[in-house]
């Protein structure tokens, strides 16, 4: 694939012993692979990144990092108040650099895990230690001239469709990846988060993220199963807010992006949910957040605005809206009450959504002037790749907003 060096280098071992790192291909042949999952790089910040892997047995983990691929003189450790993470799913590292991270040429990193378990509080053993490849991970500039991004959304654990979008992606190589929701069926007992979430190719080669950064906007499905609160140790909060882990506003260049949370499709007070779904609170909540982001200079300011929610926004004649028991959201009532509103009078030029795996360009009407575009779908046929192309020309802002399926037909296609 590219930008990933794949030869060996020094680990730098955090415990003063000389031990070096299995190389993660080595040990997928033997079946005791430690990682199981390529990095996935999250929530880009200006001297800030986090990478996600996922994880066989109880393990800690560490990313290497540098500016040159023989050279990775820094080591981030993920640690929570003052004890090395340690976990037997995912584990994510945040890297905190002390200065700006550069986007004009890449950061050279691999993750590094290491087995753990404990006798007793004194006796603990650590295993082997094993890394992925070194990767070169570009960072989106906030300052870019240009921007590229695509939206994928309701792969529905299909291994298959996964890895043909992830072929696409390849080819078109955007500087950020939307995973607009419903990565899974649902998240019971036989399914594991770590796996569907982290590795959904089920290919340690197929690294879709590791290379650029990935931005996950979760869906219902997401939400779903006995294991669903397994998912936030792979698609981990934002780091600004726990509470609110999936909401970001970030600004690359003309483009200003937000993501929104539909949450479930079907009001909390339904008994299929047997009491366990607060959306309609943390649907509030968002709506303050939202009040407080359009207010900020670099998304108010921004040439173009778009917006991600899982749950279209906007809605067709007679279909339902899920705040009532009556069937299931095809749009989201509760966000086309709360924040649509905030979106128009913001200006913001579209909204990304799924859902309903049922493509469909919702252009401006008078009332809402706001495009919305809805693709996706578990099928190989119904899958589409959602690309906004955003660029700055002496001075003059264009964007493009082009929904493709794989066969590489354009449904959608609109000029800003
Ligand atoms: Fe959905």
């Amino acid at each position: 694939m590219s930008n990933q060096f794949n030869e060996s280098i020094p680990v730098r071992a955090l415990d003063n012993t000389s031990s070096s790192a299995t190389h993660q291909s080595e040990s997928k042949t033997t079946g005791s692979a430690l990682i199981t999952s390529p990095p996935v790089v999250q929530h880009p910040r200006a001297k800030s990144f986090g990478v996600s892997i996922a994880v066989s047995s109880l393990a800690t983990a560490w990313v290497e990092y540098g500016f040159a691929k023989d050279d990775l003189a820094f080591t981030a450790v993920a640690s929570h108040h003052g004890l090395v993470a340690a976990d037997d799913q995912a584990l994510h590292i945040r890297v905190n650099h002390s200065d700006a991270l550069p986007t004009d040429k890449p950061i050279c990193y691999r993750v590094v895990a290491q087995p753990l378990s404990y006798q007793d509080a004194y006796n603990l053993q650590r295993g082997k230690q094993q890394s992925t490849p070194v990767y070169a991970l570009r960072l989106p500039d906030p300052n870019a001239q240009s921007i590229r991004v695509i939206s994928i959304n309701d792969t529905h654990a299909n291994t298959e469709t996964v890895c043909s979008l992830h072929a696409q992606i390849e080819k078109l190589q955007p500087d950020l990846l939307i995973w607009n929701g419903d990565t899974c069926r649902d998240f019971n007992a036989e399914d594991a988060p770590n796996q569907i979430m982290l590795n959904p190719a089920n290919d340690l080669k197929l690294a879709w993220a590791a290379t650029r950064p990935l931005l996950f906007s979760n869906g219902n499905h997401d939400a779903r199963g006995e294991r669903a609160r397994e998912a936030v140790k792979c698609f981990v909060s934002c780091p600004e807010s726990t509470e609110l882990p999936y909401n970001q506003a970030l600004r690359f260049g003309p483009l200003a992006l937000v993501t929104l949370d539909t949450g479930e499709d079907k009001p909390d007070r339904h008994p299929v949910f047997a009491g366990t779904a607060a959306y309609e609170p943390y649907r509030e909540k968002q709506s303050t957040w939202l009040e407080g982001v359009l207010q900020q200079a670099m998304i108010k300011d921004a040439p173009f605005k778009v917006a991600t929610a899982h749950i279209p926004l906007r809605g067709l004649e007679g279909q339902e809206d899920g705040t009532t028991l009556d069937g299931y959201a095809r749009y989201s009532g509760f966000g086309a009450k709360l924040w649509l509103p905030q979106l128009k009078a913001a200006g913001f030029d579209a909204v990304i959504s799924g859902h309903t795996h049922h493509p469909r360009h919702d252009t401006p009407t008078a009332e809402m002037p706001v495009h919305q575009f809805v693709g996706g779908g578990r099928e190989l046929e119904q899958a589409t790749l959602t690309l906004i192309d955003a660029t700055l020309t002496h001075g003059k802002a264009s964007m493009q907003i082009q929904v493709a399926n794989l066969q590489n037909e354009v449904l959608f296609k609109q000029a800003f």
